[in-house]
């Protein structure tokens, strides 16, 4: 058995691979269902966020699993195996498991110690256990994942301040503008038309950062208007209109500041309908949903700047110096964790060695004691026979108990690897398992 993870983020994909890869609440079940029909996969689960899309895996055979994990993703993106390759990462055993540790503590993240994350990480936890996918290892390990994200979270600072894609996009806004002005320090937005596009969970943290940087008012626009009308009751100090998206061409006419966050699977804004529009004075559009809400092509309209999710970076990079402090002692944190699963991990090594030499035991004992039987002759009684069948058990378990405790018991690996390979060897038990 082996545990690997395939995928890829924004560390080695841009936004326009990442984004034919996103795969949705809806199309999860029956992704999860190819994953498990491949021969040698025996566990399987799915993280997709706006920033990657991970398959972590417990494979009958890596080089084999892998293969068939690559081929899935080359045909759920639409993309030739060749052109998917180089976005791709593969991480074996450890390296797989501290991979996971650091996503779900946000460590891996653009912005990081974000906390959206973990929310993914546990809903992957979930989703494998509903639709059957993970079992005892990938399950104990997605559950290890969520209890040491929760961990760096209450033991370190990592989480604390207000940090998350939205935060970063409205950083970005800010700096923007402070370019334009010729400013070195952040500006305040309360001069700015601004609407928000999506009043999802993105949305909601938009405007909430907006608020902080001085915005007064703006636009809602939401493909549902009443779920727009609820967010604005929850943010009484703002001055806020809401409407449909079926007015987005007015709002972008009259705003000079355009956030996008929509779950929506094609792009709504496009330079066709920013073209309808001219002449725009000055528009700025910062788009984070992916796939994305906005095409590229819109930057080469006049008055127009467009910046997308893989733009943050700019601002990002200043959060990730600030926090590295903080980083390293969730880092810390966190490798003790994964000590910890791999100490359980190799544990369960043992388990195929043990069996084999129980069964080889056992054969002894049986043929013992059959041998035994026929000796003392028909008169044996069925209680005393029970008695000497229960004697030669209670000697095979006793002498049993010892090794096995030792063997699945904390160990140093490499240890354990040769004990167990002494064992297969003195006891000739290395024929391949077949239950
Ligand atoms: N969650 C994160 O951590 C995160 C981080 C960065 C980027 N993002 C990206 O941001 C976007 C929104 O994420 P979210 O977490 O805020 O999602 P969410 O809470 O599910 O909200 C989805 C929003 O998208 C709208 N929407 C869905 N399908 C649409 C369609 N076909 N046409 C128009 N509007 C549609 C919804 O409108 P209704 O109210 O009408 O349903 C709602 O406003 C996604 O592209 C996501 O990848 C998310």
């Amino acid at each position: 058995m082996h545990i690997a993870v395939i995928g890829l983020s924004h560390h080695t994909a841009p936004v326009e691979v990442r984004e034919r890869l996103s795969i949705t609440d809806e199309t999860l079940p029956n992704s999860l269902r190819s994953l498990m029909a491949v021969q040698e996969v025996q566990e399987a689960s799915i993280l997709s966020t706006c920033n990657r899309l991970e398959i972590y895996t417990l494979l009958r055979q890596p080089d084999a699993g892998i293969a068939a994990m690559a081929r899935f993703l080359s045909d759920r993106s639409g993309l030739p195996a060749t052109a998917l390759k180089p976005h791709l990462f593969v991480l074996h055993h450890a390296e797989a498991i501290d991979h996971l540790l650091r996503v779900a503590a946000g460590l891996d993240s653009l912005v990081l110690g974000e906390g959206q994350i973990l929310a993914q990480v546990k809903k992957m936890a979930r989703l494998g256990q509903e639709h059957k996918s993970t079992g005892p290892i990938l399950g104990r390990l997605l559950n290890q994942a969520v209890s040491t994200g929760k961990r760096v979270r209450s033991e370190t600072r990592l989480g604390k301040g207000a940090v998350s894609i939205s935060s970063a996009a409205v950083e970005l806004a800010q700096l923007k503008c402070a370019q334009e002005q010729g400013k070195q320090h952040p500006v305040n937005l309360g001069e700015e038309t601004v609407a928000v596009v999506g009043c999802g969970r993105m949305g909601r943290l938009l405007v909430q950062h907006l608020a902080a940087k001085g915005c007064t008012a703006l636009t809602l626009v939401n493909r549902t208007t009443t779920r727009a009308e609820a967010l604005a009751k929850d943010f009484p100090q703002l001055t806020i209109r809401c409407v449909g998206l079926e007015q987005l061409a007015e709002e972008l006419a009259r705003s000079s500041m355009v956030f996008t966050s929509t779950a929506a699977k094609t792009p709504m804004l496009t330079r066709a309908l920013l073209e309808q529009l001219t002449p725009i004075r000055r528009l700025k559009l910062f788009d984070i949903g992916v796939p994305r809400n906005v095409t590229a092509d819109v930057a080469a309209v006049d008055g127009v700047e467009a910046y997308d999710v893989d733009d943050l970076e700019e601002v990002v990079a200043r959060n990730r110096e600030a926090r590295q402090a903080t980083a390293k002692v969730a880092e810390a944190l966190l490798r003790q964790d994964a000590e910890d699963f791999l100490a359980w991990w190799d544990g369960l090594e043992a388990v195929p060695v043990l069996n084999r030499l129980r069964r080889t035991l056992d054969e002894v004992r049986e043929q013992e004691l059959l041998k035994a039987l026929s000796r003392m002759g028909p008169d044996l009684s069925a209680r005393e026979k029970n008695v000497v069948e229960a004697l030669s058990k209670g000697i095979v378990n006793k002498v049993l108990h010892g090794p096995v405790t030792r063997l699945r018991g904390p160990m140093e690996r490499q240890k354990r690897l040769q004990q167990l390979q002494v064992l297969c060897e003195l006891f000739d038990l290395n024929q391949v398992e077949t239950s």
